[in-house]
C-alpha cells in the first residue's frame, strides 16, 4: 500500500480510497470541526501530546465533543499498521462526528521560497481555534502563486506581517536576533514555532509590519511539515541570503530537538 493511501475511519484502518463519511456531515457542508497534521518520523511521531493538547483545546473552543483517547487510539492503530514510514499523519474530527486520519507524504527537499503578500484578517471568533475553515488559506496559496510565488505571506489591511497560510514567519533584523509576530496579532499557536522560541535563545515575539521587510537579512517559514524552510524574497524584496546563518542554525537545532525527543520517547 502506498505511503498515501492509508486511513482510519472512527477506529477502523483501511484503505484511503474506500474511507467514505455522509454528505450531511457538516464538517464537509460548512467546514465544521477540527483538525492537527503530525510529523512522523520513521514511523514515530513528534509531539503527538502537543497536538493532542492543541486538539482539544480547539475543539472545546469551538463547542465540539471529541474523544481525545479514541483520537490517540486511532493514530497508534494507523501507524502500527503504516510500518515505519516517514511523512505526516492529517487527523481531523468532524462536527458530523467521525474521526479520520490520512497518511500522506511530506515533500523531501525544502528549497528557498518565494512569497508574494496576501492581505487578510484572522476571523477573531475563531482565536485558538485549528478549523477545517481553511479555504481562505488554501485561496492566499492559489493567489500568490498566480502572482508567481510559491507561497502567500499573511499581512494584515493596516500592514501587520502574520504568518503563512500553513506555517509561522520568522525574520531577522539585526543579523543576531529572529523575530517572530506574537500570537496577540491572531496568528496560530504552532507547535514548531513554540519550540523553536524555547530552542533559540535570540528568539522572540515582536510584531513585524510589511514595511519593515526591506530591511530583513534572513526569513524562514517554519511549520510540521516544513520544519524550517528559508525564504529567498517577498513580492520583489529579495533577502541578502537564503538560507541566512540564522536560519540554518535554526534548523539544525530543530533537527536535533526531534531526534532527541524521538529517541527518548
Ligand atoms: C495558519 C498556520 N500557521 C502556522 C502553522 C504551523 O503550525 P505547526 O508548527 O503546529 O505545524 C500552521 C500549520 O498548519 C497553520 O495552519
Amino acid at each position: 500500500m502506498s505511503l498515501s493511501a492509508l486511513a482510519v475511519l472512527d477506529g477502523t484502518v483501511l484503505p484511503a480510497d474506500e474511507a467514505t463519511i455522509g454528505v450531511t456531515d457538516l464538517g464537509l457542508l460548512r467546514g465544521d470541526g477540527v483538525f492537527e497534521v503530525i510529523k512522523i518520523y520513521d514511523g514515530r511521531p513528534f509531539a503527538l501530546d502537543d497536538h493532542l493538547r492543541r486538539m482539544a483545546t480547539s475543539a472545546k473552543n469551538l463547542r465540539l465533543e471529541i474523544d481525545l483517547n479514541a483520537v490517540r487510539a486511532d493514530v497508534d492503530a494507523l501507524l502500527t499498521e503504516a510500518g515505519p514510514v516517514s511523512g505526516a499523519v492529517r487527523f481531523l474530527v468532524s462536527r458530523g462526528g467521525r474521526r479520520i486520519g490520512l497518511v500522506e507524504a511530506t515533500p523531501a527537499a525544502h528549497p528557498p521560497l518565494a512569497l508574494a503578500r496576501v492581505e487578510y484578517v484572522p476571523p477573531r471568533i475563531l482565536d485558538g481555534v485549528k478549523s477545517l475553515s481553511y479555504a481562505g488559506n488554501m485561496l492566499a496559496q492559489r493567489v500568490a502563486k498566480e502572482r508567481g510565488a510559491d507561497e502567500a505571506l499573511l499581512v494584515t489591511p493596516h500592514g501587520r506581517v502574520l504568518e503563512a497560510p500553513t506555517s509561522s514567519f520568522f525574520v531577522s533584523f539585526d543579523g543576531e536576533t529572529l523575530v517572530t509576530p506574537p500570537l496577540s496579532d491572531r496568528v496560530l499557536d504552532s507547535i514548531t514555532r513554540r519550540r523553536l522560541l524555547s530552542l533559540l535563545p535570540d528568539a522572540r515575539e515582536e510584531v513585524v509590519t510589511a514595511d519593515s521587510l526591506g530591511r530583513a537579512r534572513e526569513a524562514f517559514l517554519a511549520s510540521t511539515t516544513r520544519e524550517v524552510q528559508a525564504i529567498a524574497r517577498v513580492d520583489d524584496v529579495v533577502l541578502p541570503v537564503a538560507p541566512g546563518p540564522l536560519t540554518e542554525a535554526a534548523a539544525r537545532a530543530f533537527s536535533a530537538h526531534v531526534r532527541d525527543e524521538i529517541a527518548s520517547a
